[in-house]
């Protein structure tokens, strides 16, 4: 009898996140506000809503201490299970699946950058993810801006193209991944790009090339916040929308618990 692969969750929130300085001279892209929550719950969120339980948060050494103050036992005693790796230079998305071989292991794996913000619930498509890998792709207007998937009938990936100048399709690949446990062999046996980083794109056209990519569409908002355009667009659309409003509620219990527990502590330094 085969038993099914659990599903894993990576955050990729490491980076150096330059084009937020001087935001981010002080802390991390991925703990700046967005409307009313630290931006790296929003992808917390729907790995936890798609009923994720052992998620890897990659940091940067020089934002760990803050990962940990936030969410280190942010869900204790809820079943939700956090793991940390430092990632010590930004050397490109892929190296998630090498620094988290051992949590992988022979598991299937989500990723989700820690800058991107889905309105849809993805749950579907990781409860029932059966194999190779799955992109999530988004209509855009302005396609050649991002990774471009052409999908044929069948929903699978026929290329994938980095910024095209004539794109095929005006569907973006987003910051939302999932593959089975093969994604640690290719990521480790990537050579870097001329801009030193492995490449999730260089992962995505070996699973192409096996025939085994799926692309799923997404109708809700997909917001990338590494801009100053961008992180204002997605403070608005959170808002608009609700989205911090409909998190999951272990998040969001977790999330009012911290609130508490820190008013009362701040109420103590006062007596
Ligand atoms: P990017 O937005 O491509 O890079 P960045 O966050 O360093 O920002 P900038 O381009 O302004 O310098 O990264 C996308 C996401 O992936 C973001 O959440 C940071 C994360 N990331 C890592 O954790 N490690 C890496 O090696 C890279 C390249 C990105």
């Amino acid at each position: 009898m085969t038993t099914k692969s659990k599903m894993k969750g990576i955050i990729l929130s490491g980076g150096t996140a330059t084009r937020l300085f001087p935001l981010t001279a002080t802390t991390s892209k991925q703990l700046l506000p967005v409307y009313d929550r630290q931006m790296i719950f929003y992808p917390l969120n729907t790995l936890i809503k798609a009923g994720i339980k052992d998620i890897l948060i990659i940091v940067a050494p020089e934002h760990s201490g803050q990962y940990l103050n936030l969410l280190g036992s942010i869900f204790k005693n809820c079943g939700i299970h956090l793991y940390f790796e430092v990632q010590k230079l930004p050397r490109g998305l892929a190296e998630a699946f090498i620094l988290g071989e051992s949590f992988i292991g022979h598991d299937n794996v989500a990723m989700i950058l820690g800058d991107n913000i889905f309105e849809d619930n993805l749950e579907d498509e990781i409860k029932n993810f059966s194999g190779g890998g799955t992109v999530f792709a988004k209509a855009v207007p302005d396609p050649e801006r991002f990774g471009v998937v052409e999908i044929n009938n069948d929903g699978k990936a026929v290329s994938i193209e980095e910024k095209p100048q004539n794109p095929k399709s005006n569907f973006a690949v987003t910051g939302a991944y999932i593959y089975d446990h093969r994604v640690v062999e290719i990521a480790k046996s990537l050579e870097p790009s001329e801009r030193g980083e492995v490449e999730i794109t260089d992962v995505n056209n070996r699973y192409l090339s096996m025939g085994e990519l799926s692309v799923k569409k997404i109708d809700g908002a997909w917001l990338d916040a590494g801009t100053f355009d961008s992180l204002l667009e997605a403070n608005q659309v959170v808002k608009e929308k609700g989205i911090s409003r409909n998190f999951d509620p272990a998040v969001e219990k977790a999330i009012v618990d911290f609130n508490e527990e820190l008013k009362m502590l701040a109420k103590k330094r006062l007596l």
